[in-house]
């Protein structure tokens, strides 16, 4: 995430770049201590119920990407699941078609909460691409543990002839599906 956010950072630098894209990052924890990011020392508190980005994780600040941080037990930032607080923001400002068809949602972490912005995206047709974790043994395609079901464009295609899905391997497949391919 904070290589895209470097991406989206140089985008906007580039005035080659017609209309480039912008980034915001949703950041969630179980408590503030176990947020795997730094908080910037002078960011204002956040309140409990806000989803409006700000400018307070050092690692997206520096590309100019806001935040919104949340904790489970609201120790910091918003209070709840990041998906919530994701949710609300989509149904605060990305709410018409136009807006939908011209975001992307990238999610990584761990799986449940993975799922939950698939189906979030997937109910408002919102792209996604999901970044999955699996336990990978060898990394480069001969182990197998790493393997996740997809769905298959064409069911006569092999492997799994006739079959609508068939397994991928995430170390050399992916590890970056699009969401409504996945079926976990
Ligand atoms: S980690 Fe071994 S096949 Fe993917």
């Amino acid at each position: 995430m904070i290589y895209l956010a470097e991406k989206l950072s140089r985008e906007l630098a580039d005035p080659s770049v017609h209309n480039p894209r912008k980034g915001v990052a949703f950041c969630g924890a179980t408590t503030r201590d176990l947020l795997a990011l730094t908080v910037t020392p002078d960011a204002p508190a956040p309140d409990k119920t806000s989803i409006a980005p700000l400018y307070n994780i050092r690692e997206f600040q520096k590309y100019n990407v806001p935040a919104v941080i949340t904790t489970d037990d609201g120790s910091y930032g918003f209070k709840g699941y990041v998906t919530e607080a994701f949710e609300r923001y989509l149904d605060r400002w990305i709410t018409d078609q136009a807006d939908r068809q011209k975001t992307v949602i990238y999610t990584c972490g761990p799986e449940g909460m993975m799922k939950t912005v698939a189906q979030i995206a997937i109910r408002r047709n919102i792209a996604c691409q999901v970044c999955v974790e699996r336990a990978m043994a060898c990394g480069m395609g001969t182990c197998q543990s790493c393997c996740i079901r997809v769905k298959k464009d064409d069911p006569s295609s092999v492997p799994l002839k006739g079959s609508d899905w068939c397994y991928r391997l995430a170390c050399t497949d992916g590890p970056v599906f699009q969401a409504e391919k996945l079926l976990w």
